[in-house]
């Protein structure tokens, strides 16, 4: 990252708090020295999602990711670094050097690239949608599906000749270039070198992104073999966790709501029929960037997804990821139908516009959901019911909207709302520690444990150790000589120790933006590394938790050598050595 100065990369990650930068993006609870919430990288209702404003971090204890205030807005934008440090330098008031012409070739060329992509996809479509005119077989399934030829070129439908080879060869006719087409997903490479059509056989759903632009492609095969949706791979234009399907109509259809399907057909079969406000995720829940790209456009979502128990847990997930934005969320009930699709076909749209006007709020529908799933005449289940339905609750932001919904709750099951304020954990916060939330509070619970698993006892330690030392410089100062390579074993956290070592060395203090900024262009080092700075609960002698983390260390690495030992069954003097040590 030549572009700019390390001086200046300095000033704009110190100028821009990472928790107001994040803040617009995730609801962030206070918890201790940092801050938590729902990771908006992937889907998880209790979150995992940290932000330490000291030393200008976040990190997710759940998925990995996690760096400073550039990557956060890199990985959020999906923009390129250049853009990020731009943003944050506006957003900041300061003056970033000239551009070089070198930089400037370099984003044309990456646009390049990019239109290039839209306009094989272009071609491709075109391809495709001309087959479909030919083939008798497509036509005939359009039509069991109740679809016309003037919806298939509303939306593109396309048919995928039944060849290993024909768009292939028409795309290099066209004058494409093999790399080309291969970058666009279209084609894939056999073992031995040949490359060969990625969609044969199937019908074509072109995607679009918001401005027009087709991005991938999703085909549906004409039975029941599998996979039943082929989808483009992702690319430099295309991400299934970031676009929606339907959107570039949906975005123009000037509607406050939006009704949020799961599929391309529940889509097309909602659009047919005047509702041009849908969208479809791309077989995956809905994600923290797509949530917000709707609360940014809609007034309100109408969860629309299917009426079996994998699509009342999807639900569940966007309720959780919508819960971040300030927008209204409804969902429809479609009875026992698969999906919307079928209700419509099968109901007729009538009966779907009564469905829609009895759409019920996110919590109504939770609570009503999970009265069917206990008997409110049990006293034990009357208390797992209140349980269930306190972790949605738990997710409303405004306070009145929470009582209204405390109310409800409390109604139904005749349980005080004193006692439902109490489980919620509203009561501290109330009383305004400076904080949201307790140590005790079970959101910092579930995140301190996801902090500790996954990672063996050994790793734990040090990565603690290491995050003690950026931060205690008397630590540091004391320990320097035992704080050597010997008791690290990966890379990383020996080349981080270097750093550190230096920077003491340098100016007598650690800046983590320095470190970041180091590692950045490794993102596995970067994610590494924010767990690092992420680890904070030394306690409040840290003199007593470098001594824990070493003791730990020692004895850990010391029964890595009796077990290898052990098993390589040799040097018998050298094991009975070790162990006698030990006692
Ligand atoms: N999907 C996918 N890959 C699969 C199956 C599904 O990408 N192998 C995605 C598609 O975007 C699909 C959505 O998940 O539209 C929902 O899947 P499903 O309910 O199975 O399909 P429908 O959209 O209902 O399609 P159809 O009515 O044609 O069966
Ligand atoms: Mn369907």
């Amino acid at each position: 990252m030549p572009m700019f100065s390390e001086y200046i990369i300095h000033e704009v990650t110190e100028k821009n708090d990472i928790h107001d930068v994040v803040s617009k993006y995730v609801h962030l609870k206070k918890a201790g020295n940092s801050y938590v919430g729902l990771c908006p990288f992937h889907n998880e209702k209790t979150p995992s999602f940290s932000v330490s404003p000291q030393r200008g971090v976040f990190h997710c204890f759940g998925c990995g990711v996690g760096g400073d205030v550039i990557s956060f807005l890199m990985k959020i934008e999906n923009i390129p670094f250049y853009e990020a440090v731009k943003k944050l330098a506006d957003m900041s008031g300061i003056t970033l050097p000239q551009v070089t012409e070198y930089d400037k070739g370099n984003s044309e060329k990456i646009k390049k690239q990019k239109e290039k992509l839209f306009e094989l996809n272009r071609e491709a479509a075109l391809f495709f949608y001309e087959n479909l005119k030919d083939s008798q077989k497509s036509i005939e399934y359009l039509k069991k599906r109740q679809l016309t030829g003037a919806l298939a070129k509303t939306f593109w439908l396309g048919f995928a000749p039944d060849s290993w080879n024909s768009l292939f060869d028409f795309l290099k006719g066209k004058g494409y270039t093999e790399s080309d087409i291969f970058n666009a997903g279209l084609i894939k490479r056999h073992e031995s070198g040949r490359y060969y059509d990625m969609f044969r056989n199937r019908l074509m759903f072109p995607i679009f992104d918001a401005g027009g632009n087709i991005i991938a492609f999703g085909g549906r095969v004409f039975d029941d073999s599998k996979p039943k949706y082929l989808n483009s791979p992702e690319s430099a234009i295309f991400s299934k966790s970031k676009n929606l399907y339907g959107i570039n109509i949906a975005k123009n259809s000037k509607k406050d709501f939006v009704l949020l399907t799961e599929g391309y057909m529940d889509t097309i079969a909602l659009m047919k029929n005047g509702f041009l406000n849908t969208v479809a995720t791309l077989g995956t829940a809905l994600t923290g960037v797509q949530a917000k790209y709707l609360a940014n456009n809609f007034k309100e979502i109408v969860i629309c997804y299917d009426g079996d128990k994998a699509g009342h847990l999807a639900r569940l997930r966007a309720i959780s990821m919508l819960r971040e934005h300030d927008v209204k969320i409804t969902v429809i009930d479609l009875g026992s139908s698969k999906d919307p699709d079928e209700f419509i076909n099968t109901n007729g749209v009538e009966r779907f516009k009564v469905a829609l006007s009895n759409r019920k709020q996110d919590m109504e529908y939770l609570m009503d959901y999970y009265s069917e799933e206990y008997d409110l005449k049990n006293p034990q289940d009357i208390v797992s019911y209140v349980s269930e339905v306190i972790e949605y609750l738990k997710l409303i932001r405004s306070s009145v909207e929470q009582n209204v919904y405390v109310n409800m709750l409390s109604q139904r099951t005749k349980v005080s709302e004193k006692a439902i304020y109490a489980q919620l954990g509203v009561t501290q916060a109330k009383q305004g520690t400076g904080s949201d939330l307790k140590v005790s509070d079970p959101m910092v619970i579930a995140l301190r444990k996801r902090n500790k698993t996954n990672k063996t006892v050994l790793d734990n330690a040090r990565e603690h150790l290491l995050s003690l030392i950026i931060f205690d410089k008397i630590v540091y100062n004391k320990h320097k000589d035992s704080i050597t390579d010997k008791i690290f074993e990966l890379d990383f956290h020996i080349s981080l120790l270097n750093s550190i070592r230096q920077s003491y060395e340098e100016s007598g203090h650690v800046v983590a933006s320095r470190l970041t900024s180091h590692f950045a262009d490794n993102e596995t080092d970067l994610a590494l590394l924010s767990r690092i700075l992420s680890l904070d609960d030394f306690g409040d002698n840290t003199e007593k938790a470098y001594e824990d983390y070493m003791k730990i260390i020692s004895s850990e690495i010391k029964k890595n050598e009796i077990k290898a030992l052990m098993n390589s069954g040799d040097d018998l003097d050298k094991l009975n050595e070790m162990l006698k040590n030990k006692r």
